[in-house]
């Protein structure tokens, strides 16, 4: 079967869902088609951190109205090391913005609901896609479905497919650079329907490794501790899990922590990813499928976010106004904040962990730059400034 739409975006995360929403409110048809089972996408645990730029966007996309009503808008986040613990006033240093906790799994469900009740196209288990002729103004795509071979041709090609998608492995090496860093740990997250330990998140630098204390809603807590690349999950009994998240917080934390069993226990290693440019003739690259970054920023899903709005942008004035050259732009646009993003959340990453080769000194080190940033209004700004989110 063959057939025509505008754009074809491939992956149902929550770039693909995103961008199809925008563009269907501008007029703009477009298919979105998924490897997995609505499910499957929704059953993913991610972060939980919304900068106020993404909740807008969420908002003008018509999917806000449960985080409006669900998430917790955050005005401070709390940095513990050297046995102290210190707030952060982001609302204060950023001129007036706040965050808002609300997890990825509700943005994307929230998005799958706008997509449906807008009666958008989604092909979910579509197998075996493969890109055509993105070099030129008419490309095609191409899958099966229960068992059927299909063709779109269309004008444009959103790659929104994470990762591991196939989207940037589609383009020929020689077009396409890509720079990465792997940190040597990983993060053993584990969820829990127990009390936040505090009203905002805690971030430790602790001798022993990083900790985060996040949550999910007044009722469910997200921890997180650092650990080595090759330690086992089954190795981590809970009662295992709480004895380190506690020893690494400060004491009133680790006597505020309330303990309970594990819904979900994971290990993921962390790693900054961008490759460039981002968008190749008729194909663009969107959100995890362009750039990765550890999570010690919560900066994935927000930049996400912000690829989407420039690209829709684009998109919009490329069939609304008939601007031939308004594709261009994408690319220098989307990297322009990347690049600011993953410089930032490397920075969070590189003061809160602990590095194997960095011994006594790199630890005074990192307790002399938490000293400074929780002493300084100046430093205070610019860690307020990125966490909260650069304009876009
Ligand atoms: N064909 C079709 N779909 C695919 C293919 C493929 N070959 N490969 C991957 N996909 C789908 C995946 O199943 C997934 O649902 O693409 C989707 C990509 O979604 P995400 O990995 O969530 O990526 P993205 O939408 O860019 O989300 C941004 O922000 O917080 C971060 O990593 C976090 O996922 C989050 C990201
Ligand atoms: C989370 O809640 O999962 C979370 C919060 C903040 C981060 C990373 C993850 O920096």
């Amino acid at each position: 079967m063959s057939r025509r739409v505008q754009v074809v975006i491939i992956g149902a995360g929550p770039s693909g869902l995103l961008l199809g929403q925008l563009l269907h409110l501008s007029g703009i048809e477009a298919v979105i088609l998924e490897r997995q089972t609505a499910d499957y996408v929704l059953g993913r645990i991610r972060a939980g951190v919304l900068e106020q730029g993404t909740v807008d966007v969420l908002n003008r996309a018509g999917a806000g109205a449960r985080c409006a009503a669900e998430g917790l808008v955050h005005s401070g986040v709390e940095l513990a090391f050297d046995g102290r613990r210190h707030r952060i006033d982001l609302e204060r240093l950023s001129g007036g913005k706040t965050v808002t906790v609300y997890g990825q799994t509700e943005v994307t469900r929230d998005l799958m609901q706008a997509r449906s009740a807008a009666g958008c196209e989604t092909v979910y288990q579509a197998d075996d896609v493969a890109m055509h002729d993105f070099d030129s103004d008419m490309p095609r795509v191409t899958y099966t479905h229960a068992g059927q071979t299909h063709e779109i041709s269309c004008d444009v090609i959103a790659g929104c497919d994470g990762f591991h998608g196939i989207s940037r492995a589609s383009v020929p090496e020689r077009s396409i650079t890509t720079v990465e860093r792997v940190y040597p740990f990983g993060w053993l997250g584990v969820l829990a329907d127990v009390p936040p330990v505090s009203e905002e998140l805690i971030y430790a630098n602790h001798p022993d490794g990083f900790a985060l204390c996040s949550m999910r809603s007044r009722s469910r807590s997200r921890f997180y501790i650092q650990c080595e690349l090759d330690e086992k999950v089954e190795n981590w009994s809970d009662n295992r899990f709480y004895d380190e998240l506690r020893n690494r917080l400060d004491t009133r934390a680790a006597e505020a922590l309330v303990t309970g069993p594990s819904l979900e226990k994971s290990i993921a290693p962390l790693r900054s990813f961008v490759a460039e440019p981002m968008r190749f003739g008729r194909l663009f690259l969107v959100g995890d499928a362009a750039h990765i970054v550890p999570p010690t920023g919560a900066k994935g899903l927000n930049l996400a976010v912000s690829d989407v709005h420039y690209l829709h942008e684009c998109l919009n004035a490329f069939f609304n106004d008939r601007d031939g050259a308004a594709l261009e732009d994408y690319s220098r646009r989307a990297l322009a904040r990347v690049w600011k993003a993953v410089r930032f959340s490397w920075w969070m990453t590189s003061m809160m962990h602990r590095f194997p080769d960095n011994g006594a000194f790199g630890q005074r080190i990192q307790e002399a730059e938490l000293d400074y940033l929780t002493g300084s209004e100046a430093a205070g700004r610019s860690l307020a400034e990125n966490y909260v989110g650069l304009p876009f």
